[in-house]
């Protein structure tokens, strides 16, 4: 079961941003990508793990002046904190570095310089809110002020959170900054934009090719029809980042060095070690695998700017991006109040790191679909499988083998075809790693624990034990299910690195998983100590109270600035992929029978049209994406479908207050009803 020729991988986690504690959220996203690089390690492939801290702009320098320390010291401070949390959660990265880097200035000025040479850059000026007592350009998120339409205080400079209306921040009355509370005043400022439009046909093929899960590579399909917009790479001072080569006081803005961090982060790897070597990984020529691991609210900056940057600068693209979902506890958002908003050293103060390895591990596809942390089902699966069947296996037969035997193993085995089954079951599990299907995966490990306990329980090595003359028949029994432990174990080797250990020194062997089919038959054990234990549910209670208390703490220091910058995109940023709903979610939705009253072209727009619904007196404009199907005097008259509580959304063309419902080939076909069949504007259908 040995490999001829290992593959080169890199892999990635996204780098989390220096200005806050890791919590679970995040976690899910270190832990799946531990979990797979783990497994690739296991197999004997040459797969090394990256990551840094996203150390640069406007949050990072605000807050470091909040707590009255330069950047520089906040961002070192949290890289201890975060790498401290990544240790106690046994993530192994062969190299965790930091965006303020030397290694990533070269590398952002060279493909920024790459992509100058090719005219890639656009320069021009643009107008922006600016905070004359700061002297500082203010993104959207910094300006708060009273809500145009419903008169609500302090909302924030896109949306109001209590209308849901969309505005820009000038339009706020009373509008104020959220960090000096002057009144903010336009100006203007030379930007620079990346020319992503030039490259869509480029990622049109790039996006279908594979990389891409194939939601995303939908969703994204639609954002390239609808057209890119340029991509605005360049803040003004001050700005915690590097400056742009050539042009004082302008800098590279956050995102566009963050992923170039990857690529820093990596060559600060080779530079430690000498069988590395830089290109090999990321030149042109490059035929090293390369898997970037993200969430699903950072899919633009990884699928679009960055392999359009990358070709752009000659530099290999990714072979994958890998999205996950996002994580909610019970059911619900992570919730501060509720104390759900859970960090990583809070959870550790009460809990195995391991629990959650496992938990996420059951409950990960590859998929984008959020995964639930339902905490009581966290308690029951941990404490059924791993304590209750896995660790159970060990704990029922390792007495025997000690006191009975010297720790000895008998030197045939009781059931071979029993183990020949497990040993195989291997080739389908290493394919469920490797597709990211590690609750497949589990779900088959946990099948052969079953088994496992099933033959102990069969065999009842306890009744053997006090009859005469089956000291040869319990040996080989009790080894047998020492036998299925250790395959049990290789298995879940990925997922429970500590365990494994653990597991190593009871069993007197490495784990492999290529050597799995030489059995430990003849072979020495070593005396049996409990791998895990049980959760109690008091430490849960425990962790949420404790982070109850954090969130108290957090918000004096934070204040009420947001925690990160709005992040500027070429499009609308992905929406929330869809999971099951409640019946009383379906029940939010008001859909009413709506009468066109007009529809018309929309000058620019390729797929749009903007018709004007009536309610029975309420009227609502909505733009939508039917012009390939209808002509808009065809409309006009007609009794459709809208969802009439849909959050209105500012479009290019302009506010969109509602949603009609389309059906048929493509989606294009909308829900249509003769006037005369009985339904009247307003009324409510369900
Ligand atoms: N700094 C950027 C990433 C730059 S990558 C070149 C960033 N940082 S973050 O700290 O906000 O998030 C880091 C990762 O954690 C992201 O992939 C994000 O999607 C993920 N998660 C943050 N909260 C999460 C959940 N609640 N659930 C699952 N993943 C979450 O984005
Ligand atoms: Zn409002």
């Amino acid at each position: 079961m040995t490999q001829n020729t290992a593959r080169n991988i890199l892999v990635t986690s996204a780098l989390p941003y220096a200005n806050g504690p890791i919590h679970l959220g995040h976690m899910l996203e270190y832990i799946q990508t531990d979990i797979w690089v783990r497994f690739q390690k296991l197999r004997g492939e040459n797969c090394f793990y990256v990551c840094a801290d996203d150390a640069h702009g406007t949050a990072i320098m605000l807050r470091a002046e909040r707590e009255g320390i330069t950047p520089e010291q906040l961002i070192d401070r949290v890289n201890k904190e975060h790498k401290a949390d990544f240790d106690s959660f046994l993530i192994d990265f062969d190299n965790y570095y930091s965006t303020h880097s030397a290694e990533n200035k070269e590398l952002s000025e060279l493909i920024y310089n790459r992509c100058l040479a090719k005219d890639r850059i656009a320069t021009r000026s643009i107008t922006q809110a600016f905070d004359p007592e700061k002297e500082l350009f203010l993104a959207d998120r910094f300006i708060k002020g009273t809500c145009p339409k419903c008169k609500a205080e302090d909302q924030y400079g896109d949306n109001c959170e209590v209308c849901s209306a969309t505005y820009t921040p000038m339009e706020l009355i009373n509008p104020r900054s959220a960090i000096s509370g002057a009144t903010p005043i336009e100006k203007d400022s030379e930007h620079f934009f990346f020319k992503l439009p030039e490259f869509t046909e480029f990622l049109k093929e790039w996006t279908r090719s594979g990389t891409l899960q194939p939601q995303i590579a939908n969703k994204l399909s639609e954002w390239l029809d609808s057209g890119l917009q340029e991509w605005d790479i360049s803040r003004d001072a001050p700005y915690f980042g590097f400056e742009i080569p050539n042009q004082p006081g302008k800098y590279f803005y956050v995102w566009l060095d963050a992923p170039i961090g990857y690529m820093a982060s990596f060559k600060n790897l080779c530079a430690q070690r000498d069988d590395l070597n830089f290109d090999d990984f990321w030149g042109k020529d490059s035929t090293a695998e390369l898997y970037h691991f993200i969430g699903k609210d950072i899919i633009n900056f990884h699928a679009l700017f960055w392999p359009a940057m990358l070709s752009c600068a000659d530099f290999r693209t990714p072979t994958a991006v890998h999205a996950h979902g996002f994580v909610t506890v019970n059911g619900k958002k992570m919730s501060k109040s509720r104390g759900t908003f859970i960090k990583a050293s809070t959870y550790l103060e009460q809990l195995n790191p391991e629990y959650l390895r496992y938990y996420f591990a059951a409950k990960l596809t590859s998929h984008v679909d959020d995964l639930d942390l339902n905490l009581e089902d966290f308690a029951q699966r941990v404490n059924s499988d791993l304590v209750g069947k896995v660790v159970n296996i060990a704990s029922r037969c390792a007495g025997f083998i000690t006191k009975r035997f010297d720790g000895q193993l008998s030197a045939t085995c009781d059931e071979p075809e029993l183990l020949k089954q497990f040993v195989d079951a291997g080739d389908e599990i290493a394919a469920l790693y490797e597709s990211r299907e590690f609750g497949k995966a589990v779900r088959l490990i946990m099948e052969l624990a079953e088994t496992a306990n099933q033959y102990i329980h069969d065999k009842a090595p306890w009744t053997l034990a006090k009859k005469e003359g089956q000291e040869q028949a319990l040996q080989n029994i009790c080894s047998n299910a020492i036998n299925m432990f250790r395959l049990l174990v290789t298995y879940l080797a990925p997922v429970l690195p500590a365990m494994t250990e653990k597991s190593e020194a009871f069993l007197n062997t490495k784990i492999s998983w290529n050597e799995r089919d030489q059995l430990l038959l003849g072979h020495q054990i070593n005396k049996f100590k409990p791998m895990m234990t049980r959760i109690e549910m008091s430490k849960i209670e425990a962790m949420i109270e404790a982070s109850k208390e954090d969130a108290i703490a957090e918000a004096k220091v934070s204040g009420n600035a947001p925690a990160t910058e709005t992040q500027t995109s070429a499009a609308t940023p992905i929406e929330p992929f869809a999971d099951e709903i409640e019946f009383d979610d379906f029940a939010k939705v008001d859909l009413r029978v709506a009468l066109i009253a007009n529809a018309e072209h929309v000058e620019g727009a390729k797929k749009l049209l903007r018709l004007t619904l009536d309610l029975g007196g309420e009227s609502k404009t909505v733009f939508s994406g039917i012009k390939s199907a209808y002509q808009p005097e065809d409309l006009i008259g007609k009794l459709t479908v809208m969802v009439a509580n849909l959050k209105p959304r500012k479009m290019k063309f302009g506010l969109s207050e509602g949603m009609v419902l389309a059906a048929g080939p493509g989606g294009k076909e909308i829900w249509l009803l003769e006037p005369h069949e009985g339904a009247k504007p307003g009324m409510r259908i369900m």
